[in-house]
């Protein structure tokens, strides 16, 4: 971990300190960064203490104990949860620890897969469902970044649209995503996808990647309107991965048929079921 960067932390790093105090420990290992690294701290009466002089009280670790939805900042010896009230959208976006990578809830709705696979490993089938990724991709819906981080891996250049300020601030904030903002090869643009694919030329992107949230949130970003201008933009002989949701519940299960309809009419000449990837991918 960067020094320069923010201590963040959830339950799954509170848990273990408080035990190792029942226990009597004076050293502990913990990760600064929600797993990502690891340092040894010292116990002490008062609580833990960060090399980077940070200080955090056993009340602040039993309070961060108790929350399985929210991650918490230590900034100034103090706590705080990472969680924005947006503005632009109306919608409460934060930060939601899992076991791997968090996740990102809005309005409630997480968005990554959080059961049975941890937000990296659907990020992976995402990509999987595509690969090889090549040339210049679109990432529709930046998020945390986690798609256009892993497809940056491989790409030419990846240009990813987020709509909301306040998922950008959690994104900032989240120490799985920082890549999104020291990645070159990576271009943020601030926008509605809606819109702002309109302006895209024909045929630019051999990849698209397309994880809005759920049909419920972002129904403009399924409709064939839409469908239409993905198609325009991607490359004839590229491909489009579209995240639906779990094809077994009702709900995706409707909005999956509805998708690949209209994927066909906006002229993909080929759409395919991709059910470990929890959505569609369509060929130009
Ligand atoms: C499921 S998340 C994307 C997850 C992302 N692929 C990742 O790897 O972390 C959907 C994101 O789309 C954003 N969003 C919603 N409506 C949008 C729109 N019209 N244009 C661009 N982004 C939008 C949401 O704010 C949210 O951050």
């Amino acid at each position: 971990m960067q020094m320069t960067q923010p201590i963040v932390l959830s339950y799954i790093q509170a848990e273990p300190l408080l035990k190792a105090k029942q226990q009597g420990i004076t050293f502990v290992e913990i990760s600064p960064d929600l797993g990502l690294t690891k340092i040894i701290v010292p116990l002490t009466h008062e609580g833990i203490a960060f090399p980077n002089g940070e200080h955090l009280d056993w009340r602040s670790i039993e309070k961060i104990s108790k929350s399985e939805v929210n991650c918490f900042i230590l900034e100034d010896n103090t706590i705080r949860p990472i969680q924005v009230f947006s503005e632009y959208t109306n919608r409460v976006c934060s930060l939601m620890p899992t076991k791997g990578a968090p996740s990102m809830l809005i309005a409630g709705f997480v968005m990554h897969r959080i059961k049975d696979v941890d937000p990296m490993q659907d990020t992976l089938r995402k990509i999987a469902a595509i690969s090889p990724i090549v040339g210049r991709v679109l990432d529709t819906a930046t998020g945390l970044g986690y798609t256009a981080i892993e497809a940056a891996k491989t790409a030419d250049e990846v240009v990813t649209i987020e709509l909301d300020p306040g998922a950008q601030q959690i994104a900032r904030l989240n120490p799985w995503s920082q890549a999104l903002f020291h990645t070159p090869k990576i271009r943020q643009i601030m926008g509605d996808a809606y819109e702002v694919v309109q302006t895209f030329e024909d045929g630019n992107f051999s990849r698209i990647i397309h994880d809005p949230p759920t049909f419920s949130l972002a129904g403009e970003l399924y409709s064939g309107v839409f469908y239409q201008q993905l198609f325009r933009v991607l490359k004839r002989g590229g491909r489009l991965y579209h995240y639906i949701g779990d094809p077994n519940s009702k709900a995706s299960g409707g909005v999956t048929k509805g998708a690949l309809k209209r994927l066909k009419e906006a002229g993909f000449t080929r759409v395919v079921r991709k059910p470990e990837a929890y959505g569609v991918v369509a060929y130009k």
